[in-house]
Protein backbone atom coordinates (compact mmCIF):
# COMPACT_ATOMS: atom_id res chain seq x y z
CA UNK A 1 0.00 0.00 0.00
CA UNK A 2 1.56 3.17 -1.06
CA UNK A 3 2.46 5.46 2.35
CA UNK A 4 -0.55 8.23 3.13
CA UNK A 5 0.50 11.79 2.29
CA UNK A 6 0.10 13.74 4.99
CA UNK A 7 0.50 17.58 5.51
CA UNK A 8 0.96 19.29 8.48
CA UNK A 9 0.14 23.00 8.07
CA UNK A 10 1.31 25.63 10.98
CA UNK A 11 2.64 28.82 11.82
CA UNK A 12 5.54 27.64 14.08
CA UNK A 13 8.01 24.96 14.04
CA UNK A 14 10.93 24.49 16.50
CA UNK A 15 13.70 25.28 16.09
CA UNK A 16 13.49 28.10 13.19
CA UNK A 17 10.19 29.84 14.92
CA UNK A 18 9.12 29.33 18.21
CA UNK A 19 6.61 31.04 20.84
CA UNK A 20 5.38 28.17 22.40
CA UNK A 21 4.52 24.12 22.87
CA UNK A 22 3.33 24.82 19.05
CA UNK A 23 6.31 25.08 17.28
CA UNK A 24 7.41 21.81 19.59
CA UNK A 25 4.42 19.68 18.57
CA UNK A 26 5.28 20.47 14.75
CA UNK A 27 8.51 20.03 14.76
CA UNK A 28 8.51 16.47 16.19
CA UNK A 29 4.68 14.79 15.73
CA UNK A 30 5.14 14.81 11.34
CA UNK A 31 8.63 13.08 12.09
CA UNK A 32 7.10 10.51 14.15
CA UNK A 33 4.43 9.94 11.82
CA UNK A 34 7.18 9.35 9.24
CA UNK A 35 8.83 7.13 11.51
CA UNK A 36 5.07 5.41 11.07
CA UNK A 37 5.30 4.91 7.76
CA UNK A 38 3.74 8.17 6.45
CA UNK A 39 4.40 10.49 3.74
CA UNK A 40 4.88 13.73 5.64
CA UNK A 41 5.36 17.61 4.75
CA UNK A 42 4.86 20.64 6.42
CA UNK A 43 3.78 23.66 4.71
CA UNK A 44 5.18 26.88 6.34
CA UNK A 45 5.04 30.97 5.95
CA UNK A 46 8.40 31.99 4.92
CA UNK A 47 9.32 34.21 7.32
CA UNK A 48 12.92 35.69 7.26
CA UNK A 49 13.70 32.98 10.20
CA UNK A 50 12.33 30.02 8.35
CA UNK A 51 13.87 30.95 4.51
CA UNK A 52 17.16 31.51 6.55
CA UNK A 53 16.93 28.62 7.47
CA UNK A 54 15.92 26.08 5.34
CA UNK A 55 18.15 24.15 3.27
CA UNK A 56 17.81 22.78 -0.78
CA UNK A 57 15.56 25.19 -1.28
CA UNK A 58 13.58 24.71 -5.18
CA UNK A 59 10.89 26.87 -6.67
CA UNK A 60 7.53 24.07 -6.81
CA UNK A 61 5.44 27.19 -8.25
CA UNK A 62 4.85 31.00 -9.34
CA UNK A 63 2.03 31.52 -7.45
CA UNK A 64 1.39 35.87 -8.39
CA UNK A 65 -0.68 38.04 -7.06
CA UNK A 66 -2.88 37.01 -4.02
CA UNK A 67 -3.93 38.06 -0.81
CA UNK A 68 -2.84 41.84 -1.03
CA UNK A 69 0.52 40.30 -2.02
CA UNK A 70 1.90 40.49 -5.63
CA UNK A 71 4.87 38.31 -5.41
CA UNK A 72 3.61 34.96 -4.39
CA UNK A 73 5.96 31.55 -4.87
CA UNK A 74 5.89 28.21 -2.89
CA UNK A 75 9.20 26.60 -2.64
CA UNK A 76 10.01 23.17 -1.40
CA UNK A 77 12.93 22.91 0.74
CA UNK A 78 14.34 20.54 4.01
CA UNK A 79 13.95 21.11 7.47
CA UNK A 80 17.65 21.76 8.81
CA UNK A 81 18.54 18.35 11.49
CA UNK A 82 15.78 16.00 10.37
CA UNK A 83 15.22 16.43 6.46
CA UNK A 84 11.64 16.65 6.66
CA UNK A 85 10.21 17.98 3.56
CA UNK A 86 8.92 21.55 3.61
CA UNK A 87 6.66 23.91 1.86
CA UNK A 88 7.72 27.42 2.41
CA UNK A 89 5.16 30.25 1.02
CA UNK A 90 7.47 33.06 0.03
CA UNK A 91 5.33 36.19 0.10
CA UNK A 92 8.27 38.98 0.70
CA UNK A 93 4.96 41.65 1.49
CA UNK A 94 3.20 39.75 3.77
CA UNK A 95 6.16 37.39 5.90
CA UNK A 96 9.09 38.97 5.35
CA UNK A 97 9.55 41.11 8.44
CA UNK A 98 11.09 41.83 11.52
CA UNK A 99 9.34 40.78 14.38
CA UNK A 100 7.19 37.89 15.70
CA UNK A 101 5.01 35.46 13.94
CA UNK A 102 1.49 37.23 14.99
CA UNK A 103 2.78 40.68 16.81
CA UNK A 104 5.25 43.36 16.17
CA UNK A 105 7.93 44.08 18.76
CA UNK A 106 5.81 46.34 20.48
CA UNK A 107 2.89 43.49 20.67
CA UNK A 108 0.79 44.67 18.50
CA UNK A 109 -1.09 42.42 15.97
CA UNK A 110 -0.12 42.80 12.26
CA UNK A 111 -2.79 44.50 10.83
CA UNK A 112 -2.78 41.69 7.93
CA UNK A 113 -3.29 38.75 10.11
CA UNK A 114 -6.48 37.82 7.71
CA UNK A 115 -4.43 37.84 4.58
CA UNK A 116 -1.07 36.48 6.12
CA UNK A 117 -2.81 33.13 7.43
CA UNK A 118 -6.13 33.00 4.85
CA UNK A 119 -2.78 32.34 2.23
CA UNK A 120 -1.51 29.78 4.45
CA UNK A 121 -4.62 28.01 4.57
CA UNK A 122 -5.51 28.97 0.73
CA UNK A 123 -2.00 27.40 -0.54
CA UNK A 124 -2.61 24.06 1.66
CA UNK A 125 -6.23 23.24 -0.07
CA UNK A 126 -4.21 23.83 -3.80
CA UNK A 127 -1.53 21.51 -2.76
CA UNK A 128 -4.47 19.12 -1.58
CA UNK A 129 -6.49 19.81 -5.13
CA UNK A 130 -3.47 18.97 -6.80
CA UNK A 131 -3.18 22.10 -8.71
CA UNK A 132 0.35 23.18 -7.19
CA UNK A 133 3.25 20.22 -7.75
CA UNK A 134 2.54 17.86 -9.94
CA UNK A 135 4.63 15.44 -7.88
CA UNK A 136 2.90 15.37 -4.61
CA UNK A 137 -0.54 16.34 -2.91
CA UNK A 138 -1.60 15.44 0.26
CA UNK A 139 -4.62 13.01 1.23
CA UNK A 140 -4.62 14.76 4.77
CA UNK A 141 -4.07 18.07 5.46
CA UNK A 142 -3.67 18.44 9.24
CA UNK A 143 -4.04 22.05 10.48
CA UNK A 144 -2.85 22.86 13.73
CA UNK A 145 -4.50 26.42 15.51
CA UNK A 146 -6.23 28.84 13.92
CA UNK A 147 -3.44 30.26 12.00
CA UNK A 148 -3.65 27.11 9.93
CA UNK A 149 -7.45 26.64 10.36
CA UNK A 150 -8.88 27.88 6.79
CA UNK A 151 -7.43 25.01 5.32
CA UNK A 152 -10.32 23.58 6.37
CA UNK A 153 -12.60 26.38 4.91
CA UNK A 154 -10.58 26.36 1.78
CA UNK A 155 -10.51 22.33 1.50
CA UNK A 156 -14.14 22.13 1.90
CA UNK A 157 -14.98 24.74 -1.03
CA UNK A 158 -12.74 23.29 -3.51
CA UNK A 159 -14.35 21.93 -6.61
CA UNK A 160 -12.74 18.67 -7.20
CA UNK A 161 -12.21 17.86 -3.07
CA UNK A 162 -10.71 14.48 -2.01
CA UNK A 163 -8.26 14.97 1.06
CA UNK A 164 -9.81 14.99 4.21
CA UNK A 165 -8.72 17.50 7.21
CA UNK A 166 -8.10 17.25 10.54
CA UNK A 167 -7.72 20.84 12.80
CA UNK A 168 -5.90 20.76 15.80
CA UNK A 169 -6.63 23.00 18.89
CA UNK A 170 -3.74 23.26 21.06
CA UNK A 171 -5.36 26.15 22.40
CA UNK A 172 -8.82 27.48 22.27
CA UNK A 173 -8.14 31.00 23.98
CA UNK A 174 -6.32 32.40 20.96
CA UNK A 175 -9.32 32.92 17.70
CA UNK A 176 -7.90 34.91 15.25
CA UNK A 177 -11.29 37.25 15.15
CA UNK A 178 -11.38 39.80 12.53
CA UNK A 179 -13.90 42.53 11.99
CA UNK A 180 -16.57 41.08 9.59
CA UNK A 181 -16.39 43.26 7.02
CA UNK A 182 -13.10 41.95 5.70
CA UNK A 183 -15.17 39.00 5.11
CA UNK A 184 -14.63 39.41 1.13
CA UNK A 185 -10.90 39.55 1.60
CA UNK A 186 -11.24 35.33 1.77
CA UNK A 187 -12.97 34.42 -0.98
CA UNK A 188 -15.29 32.13 0.39
CA UNK A 189 -18.86 31.41 -0.64
CA UNK A 190 -21.53 33.07 1.48
CA UNK A 191 -23.28 30.04 3.37
CA UNK A 192 -19.90 29.94 5.49
CA UNK A 193 -21.06 33.73 6.42
CA UNK A 194 -23.22 32.67 9.41
CA UNK A 195 -23.28 31.43 12.83
CA UNK A 196 -23.22 28.22 11.40
CA UNK A 197 -20.17 28.79 9.58
CA UNK A 198 -17.43 31.35 10.45
CA UNK A 199 -19.31 33.98 12.34
CA UNK A 200 -18.85 34.40 16.00
CA UNK A 201 -20.51 37.09 17.65
CA UNK A 202 -20.57 39.63 14.32
CA UNK A 203 -17.15 38.53 13.98
CA UNK A 204 -15.11 36.77 11.47
CA UNK A 205 -13.62 33.57 13.61
CA UNK A 206 -10.83 31.94 11.74
CA UNK A 207 -11.06 29.23 14.59
CA UNK A 208 -14.28 28.54 13.53
CA UNK A 209 -13.43 27.53 10.28
CA UNK A 210 -11.35 24.91 12.10
CA UNK A 211 -14.00 23.68 14.49
CA UNK A 212 -17.14 23.58 11.80
CA UNK A 213 -15.38 22.92 8.76
CA UNK A 214 -12.99 19.92 9.61
CA UNK A 215 -13.53 16.11 9.16
CA UNK A 216 -12.06 15.65 12.91
CA UNK A 217 -11.29 18.02 15.15
CA UNK A 218 -8.26 16.80 17.78
CA UNK A 219 -6.95 18.51 20.87
CA UNK A 220 -3.94 17.63 22.94
CA UNK A 221 -5.55 16.31 26.02
CA UNK A 222 -8.16 14.29 26.90
CA UNK A 223 -9.42 15.87 29.44
CA UNK A 224 -9.06 19.22 27.53
CA UNK A 225 -10.88 17.68 25.04
CA UNK A 226 -13.56 17.17 27.68
CA UNK A 227 -12.83 20.71 29.05
CA UNK A 228 -13.54 22.77 26.20
CA UNK A 229 -17.04 21.26 26.13
CA UNK A 230 -18.14 23.23 29.28
CA UNK A 231 -19.48 26.65 29.60
CA UNK A 232 -16.31 27.13 31.90
CA UNK A 233 -13.41 26.18 29.63
CA UNK A 234 -14.87 26.61 25.85
CA UNK A 235 -13.96 30.37 25.28
CA UNK A 236 -17.56 30.56 23.61
CA UNK A 237 -17.39 28.13 21.52
CA UNK A 238 -18.46 25.56 24.01
CA UNK A 239 -21.80 24.54 21.85
CA UNK A 240 -19.77 24.34 18.82
CA UNK A 241 -17.47 21.63 20.09
CA UNK A 242 -20.64 19.65 21.69
CA UNK A 243 -22.16 20.21 18.41
CA UNK A 244 -19.18 18.28 16.99
CA UNK A 245 -19.67 15.25 19.12
CA UNK A 246 -17.77 12.12 18.69
CA UNK A 247 -15.69 14.28 15.98
CA UNK A 248 -13.69 16.25 18.81
CA UNK A 249 -10.94 13.83 20.45
CA UNK A 250 -7.94 14.36 23.11
CA UNK A 251 -4.88 12.72 21.72
CA UNK A 252 -2.07 13.54 24.32
CA UNK A 253 1.14 15.40 22.93
CA UNK A 254 4.15 13.47 23.06
CA UNK A 255 7.85 15.41 23.76
CA UNK A 256 11.19 15.00 21.81
CA UNK A 257 12.55 12.47 24.18
CA UNK A 258 16.05 12.64 21.84
CA UNK A 259 16.37 16.66 22.87
CA UNK A 260 15.05 16.18 26.43
CA UNK A 261 16.88 13.83 27.82
CA UNK A 262 19.41 14.09 30.94
CA UNK A 263 21.38 11.60 30.02
CA UNK A 264 22.70 13.52 26.84
CA UNK A 265 21.59 17.13 27.07
CA UNK A 266 24.52 19.35 25.73
CA UNK A 267 23.15 21.98 27.83
CA UNK A 268 23.63 20.87 31.02
CA UNK A 269 26.72 21.32 33.38
CA UNK A 270 26.62 17.26 34.10
CA UNK A 271 24.64 14.49 32.65
CA UNK A 272 22.55 12.01 34.34
CA UNK A 273 20.09 9.45 34.27
CA UNK A 274 17.80 7.76 37.03
CA UNK A 275 21.17 5.34 37.84
CA UNK A 276 23.36 8.34 38.01
CA UNK A 277 21.17 11.35 40.22
CA UNK A 278 24.51 12.91 41.40
CA UNK A 279 24.53 14.50 38.81
CA UNK A 280 21.49 16.09 38.72
CA UNK A 281 22.86 17.30 42.17
CA UNK A 282 25.60 18.84 40.15
CA UNK A 283 23.43 20.59 37.58
CA UNK A 284 21.56 22.05 40.91
CA UNK A 285 24.78 23.53 42.16
CA UNK A 286 25.95 24.90 39.02
CA UNK A 287 22.40 26.68 38.44
CA UNK A 288 22.60 27.97 41.39
CA UNK A 289 25.90 29.34 40.87
CA UNK A 290 25.25 30.64 37.23
CA UNK A 291 22.10 32.42 38.65
CA UNK A 292 23.47 34.15 41.60
CA UNK A 293 21.19 31.81 44.31
CA UNK A 294 22.41 31.46 47.34
CA UNK A 295 24.33 27.87 47.36
CA UNK A 296 21.64 25.80 49.13
CA UNK A 297 21.59 22.24 48.76
CA UNK A 298 18.37 21.93 51.63
CA UNK A 299 16.07 24.98 49.90
CA UNK A 300 13.56 23.26 47.69
CA UNK A 301 14.39 25.02 44.27
CA UNK A 302 11.54 25.43 42.15
CA UNK A 303 11.84 26.51 38.71
CA UNK A 304 8.86 28.18 36.13
CA UNK A 305 9.75 28.04 32.57
CA UNK A 306 6.90 30.01 30.84
CA UNK A 307 4.96 32.36 28.96
CA UNK A 308 4.06 35.31 31.09
CA UNK A 309 0.16 35.38 30.66
CA UNK A 310 -2.75 34.96 32.92
CA UNK A 311 -3.65 31.16 31.24
CA UNK A 312 -0.28 30.11 33.52
CA UNK A 313 -1.59 30.94 36.85
CA UNK A 314 1.95 32.37 37.95
CA UNK A 315 -0.18 35.16 39.93
CA UNK A 316 -0.84 32.38 42.22
CA UNK A 317 3.11 31.48 42.54
CA UNK A 318 3.60 35.59 43.14
CA UNK A 319 0.93 35.80 45.57
CA UNK A 320 2.11 32.53 47.53
CA UNK A 321 6.02 33.73 47.62
CA UNK A 322 5.99 35.82 50.76
CA UNK A 323 4.66 33.07 52.56
CA UNK A 324 6.69 30.31 51.33
CA UNK A 325 10.06 32.69 51.19
CA UNK A 326 9.53 33.22 54.93
CA UNK A 327 11.39 30.69 56.72
CA UNK A 328 13.92 29.77 54.14
CA UNK A 329 13.04 26.84 52.85
CA UNK A 330 12.47 27.60 49.22
CA UNK A 331 14.22 28.82 46.00
CA UNK A 332 12.82 30.15 42.83
CA UNK A 333 14.29 30.58 39.65
CA UNK A 334 11.89 32.22 36.72
CA UNK A 335 12.46 32.11 33.29
CA UNK A 336 9.81 33.59 30.74
CA UNK A 337 8.67 36.66 28.91
CA UNK A 338 4.75 38.07 28.35
CA UNK A 339 2.44 40.32 30.48
CA UNK A 340 4.81 43.79 31.63
CA UNK A 341 2.88 43.42 34.91
CA UNK A 342 4.30 40.04 35.67
CA UNK A 343 7.84 40.78 34.56
CA UNK A 344 7.89 43.34 36.41
CA UNK A 345 6.23 41.66 39.61
CA UNK A 346 8.97 38.87 39.37
CA UNK A 347 11.62 41.54 38.91
CA UNK A 348 10.65 42.84 42.38
CA UNK A 349 10.58 39.97 43.65
CA UNK A 350 14.02 39.04 43.03
CA UNK A 351 14.85 42.60 43.68
CA UNK A 352 13.43 41.97 47.36
CA UNK A 353 15.97 38.50 48.26
CA UNK A 354 18.05 38.05 45.66
CA UNK A 355 19.40 35.08 46.87
CA UNK A 356 16.45 32.92 46.77
CA UNK A 357 14.40 34.51 43.84
CA UNK A 358 15.65 34.51 40.51
CA UNK A 359 14.15 35.54 37.01
CA UNK A 360 15.37 36.31 33.54
CA UNK A 361 13.00 37.90 31.55
CA UNK A 362 13.60 36.55 28.08
CA UNK A 363 13.33 33.52 26.16
CA UNK A 364 16.47 31.43 25.96
CA UNK A 365 16.41 27.75 24.65
CA UNK A 366 19.56 26.15 26.25
CA UNK A 367 19.13 28.12 29.82
CA UNK A 368 15.37 26.34 29.76
CA UNK A 369 17.19 23.13 29.98
CA UNK A 370 19.71 23.88 32.92
CA UNK A 371 16.67 25.52 35.03
CA UNK A 372 14.39 22.21 33.79
CA UNK A 373 18.05 19.72 34.81
CA UNK A 374 19.17 21.66 37.89
CA UNK A 375 15.47 22.61 39.80
CA UNK A 376 13.76 20.49 42.48
CA UNK A 377 10.26 21.36 41.20
CA UNK A 378 8.71 22.62 38.31
CA UNK A 379 5.80 24.86 38.76
CA UNK A 380 2.59 25.06 36.51
CA UNK A 381 -0.68 26.84 38.31
CA UNK A 382 -2.37 27.14 35.20
CA UNK A 383 -5.94 28.19 34.95
CA UNK A 384 -6.27 26.00 32.08
CA UNK A 385 -3.71 24.02 30.24
CA UNK A 386 -4.57 22.10 26.59
CA UNK A 387 -1.22 20.03 26.97
CA UNK A 388 0.98 21.71 28.65
CA UNK A 389 4.78 20.90 27.89
CA UNK A 390 7.16 21.78 30.87
CA UNK A 391 5.71 19.38 33.40
CA UNK A 392 6.26 16.71 30.96
CA UNK A 393 10.33 17.99 30.20
CA UNK A 394 10.17 17.93 34.29
CA UNK A 395 9.10 14.39 34.51
CA UNK A 396 12.03 13.35 32.44
CA UNK A 397 14.33 15.43 34.40
CA UNK A 398 13.07 13.85 37.98
CA UNK A 399 12.07 17.53 38.47
CA UNK A 400 9.05 17.05 40.18
CA UNK A 401 5.58 19.15 38.80
CA UNK A 402 4.00 20.94 41.28
CA UNK A 403 0.85 21.52 38.54
CA UNK A 404 -2.92 22.54 38.86
CA UNK A 405 -5.30 19.60 38.57
CA UNK A 406 -6.27 20.67 34.72
CA UNK A 407 -6.06 20.23 31.45
CA UNK A 408 -2.76 18.00 30.25
CA UNK A 409 -1.32 18.84 33.68
CA UNK A 410 -4.13 16.05 35.34
CA UNK A 411 -3.38 13.58 32.64
CA UNK A 412 0.21 13.91 32.73
CA UNK A 413 1.18 14.03 36.45
CA UNK A 414 -0.19 11.62 39.07
CA UNK A 415 -0.34 13.41 42.50
CA UNK A 416 1.64 12.11 45.30
CA UNK A 417 3.50 9.97 42.61
CA UNK A 418 5.37 11.98 40.02
CA UNK A 419 4.21 15.21 41.34
CA UNK A 420 1.88 17.20 43.11
CA UNK A 421 -1.36 18.80 42.24
CA UNK A 422 -3.74 20.93 43.77
CA UNK A 423 -7.50 21.96 42.88
CA UNK A 424 -8.34 25.61 43.25
CA UNK A 425 -6.62 28.39 41.34
CA UNK A 426 -5.82 29.98 44.37
CA UNK A 427 -2.43 30.77 45.60
CA UNK A 428 -3.82 29.25 49.36
CA UNK A 429 -3.98 25.81 47.55
CA UNK A 430 -0.76 26.05 45.67
CA UNK A 431 1.00 26.78 49.20
CA UNK A 432 -0.72 23.91 50.64
CA UNK A 433 0.96 21.75 47.21
CA UNK A 434 4.29 23.54 47.86
CA UNK A 435 4.28 22.70 51.57
CA UNK A 436 3.52 19.08 50.34
CA UNK A 437 6.33 19.13 48.11
CA UNK A 438 8.61 20.37 51.02
CA UNK A 439 7.13 17.87 53.70
CA UNK A 440 8.06 14.63 51.44
CA UNK A 441 11.56 16.24 50.65
CA UNK A 442 12.55 16.54 54.60
CA UNK A 443 10.70 13.55 55.64
CA UNK A 444 14.12 11.49 55.02
CA UNK A 445 12.56 8.39 54.41
CA UNK A 446 13.51 8.15 50.63
CA UNK A 447 9.82 9.16 49.48
CA UNK A 448 11.04 11.98 47.38
CA UNK A 449 13.66 9.69 45.45
CA UNK A 450 10.95 7.03 44.56
CA UNK A 451 8.76 10.11 43.34
CA UNK A 452 11.70 10.93 41.63
CA UNK A 453 12.14 7.05 39.85
CA UNK A 454 8.93 7.03 38.65
CA UNK A 455 8.87 10.32 37.56
CA UNK A 456 11.82 9.26 35.17
CA UNK A 457 10.31 6.01 34.44
CA UNK A 458 7.38 7.92 32.96
CA UNK A 459 7.62 7.92 29.15
CA UNK A 460 5.63 10.64 27.46
CA UNK A 461 7.47 9.97 23.80
CA UNK A 462 5.63 10.24 20.25
CA UNK A 463 5.44 6.61 19.12
CA UNK A 464 1.98 6.54 21.38
CA UNK A 465 0.36 9.69 19.91
CA UNK A 466 1.29 9.04 16.50
CA UNK A 467 -0.09 5.80 16.17
CA UNK A 468 -3.49 7.57 17.81
CA UNK A 469 -3.32 10.13 14.67
CA UNK A 470 -2.56 7.68 12.10
CA UNK A 471 -5.96 5.75 13.22
CA UNK A 472 -7.56 8.99 13.48
CA UNK A 473 -6.45 9.99 9.67
CA UNK A 474 -7.18 6.02 8.48
CA UNK A 475 -10.81 7.07 10.20
CA UNK A 476 -11.16 10.75 8.13
CA UNK A 477 -9.78 8.95 4.75
CA UNK A 478 -12.52 6.16 4.72
CA UNK A 479 -15.40 8.59 5.53
CA UNK A 480 -14.26 10.57 2.87
CA UNK A 481 -14.69 7.49 0.97
P1 LIG B 1 2.56 27.09 25.84
O1 LIG B 1 2.64 26.52 24.46
O2 LIG B 1 1.16 27.31 26.31
O3 LIG B 1 3.42 28.28 26.04
P2 LIG B 1 3.86 24.59 26.64
O4 LIG B 1 4.24 24.10 27.98
O5 LIG B 1 3.11 23.69 25.76
O6 LIG B 1 3.11 25.97 26.86
O7 LIG B 1 5.15 24.95 25.80
C1 LIG B 1 6.01 25.99 26.12
C2 LIG B 1 7.33 25.75 25.39
O8 LIG B 1 8.02 26.98 25.33
C3 LIG B 1 8.22 24.78 26.11
O9 LIG B 1 9.07 24.16 25.15
C4 LIG B 1 9.03 25.70 27.02
O10 LIG B 1 10.26 25.15 27.39
C5 LIG B 1 9.21 26.89 26.11
N1 LIG B 1 9.37 28.18 26.79
C6 LIG B 1 8.41 28.99 27.29
N2 LIG B 1 8.94 30.13 27.77
C7 LIG B 1 10.27 30.04 27.56
C8 LIG B 1 11.37 30.90 27.82
N3 LIG B 1 11.21 32.09 28.40
N4 LIG B 1 12.62 30.46 27.47
C9 LIG B 1 12.78 29.26 26.88
N5 LIG B 1 11.79 28.42 26.60
C10 LIG B 1 10.55 28.80 26.94
C1 LIG C 1 -0.56 25.45 23.46
C2 LIG C 1 -1.02 25.13 24.87
C3 LIG C 1 -0.16 24.12 25.58
C4 LIG C 1 0.23 22.97 24.66
C5 LIG C 1 0.85 23.50 23.39
C6 LIG C 1 1.25 22.40 22.42
O1 LIG C 1 0.32 26.48 23.38
O2 LIG C 1 -1.15 26.30 25.66
O3 LIG C 1 -0.84 23.61 26.71
O4 LIG C 1 1.14 22.11 25.32
O5 LIG C 1 -0.07 24.33 22.73
O6 LIG C 1 0.14 21.61 22.04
Amino acid sequence: MPAMKVLHVAAEVFPLIKTGGLADVVAALPVALAEQGADVRLLLPGYPMVLDAVQGVRTVIDIGACFGALRVRLLLARMPGTGLQVYVIDAPYLYRRSGGPYQAQDGEEWADNLQRFALLGWVAAHLAGGEVDSQWAPQIVHAHDWHAAMACAYVAEHPSRTAATVFTVHNLAFQGLFPMTDWNLLGLSSRWMSPQGLEYHGQLSFMKAGLQCADKVTTVSPSYAREIATHDYGCGLDGVIRGRGADVVGILNGIDEALWNPATDPAIATRYDAERLAGKRECRRALQAELGLALDDDALLITVVSRLSAQKGLDLVLAALPELLRDGRVQLAVQGTGEPALEAAFRMAQAAQPGRVQVRIGYDESRAHRLIAGADAIAVPSRFEPCGLTQLYGLRYGTLPIVRHVGGLADTVTDGVTGFAFDAATPAAFERAVQRALDTRGCGDGAWARMVGAAMAAHFGWDGPASGYMGLYQGALARRG
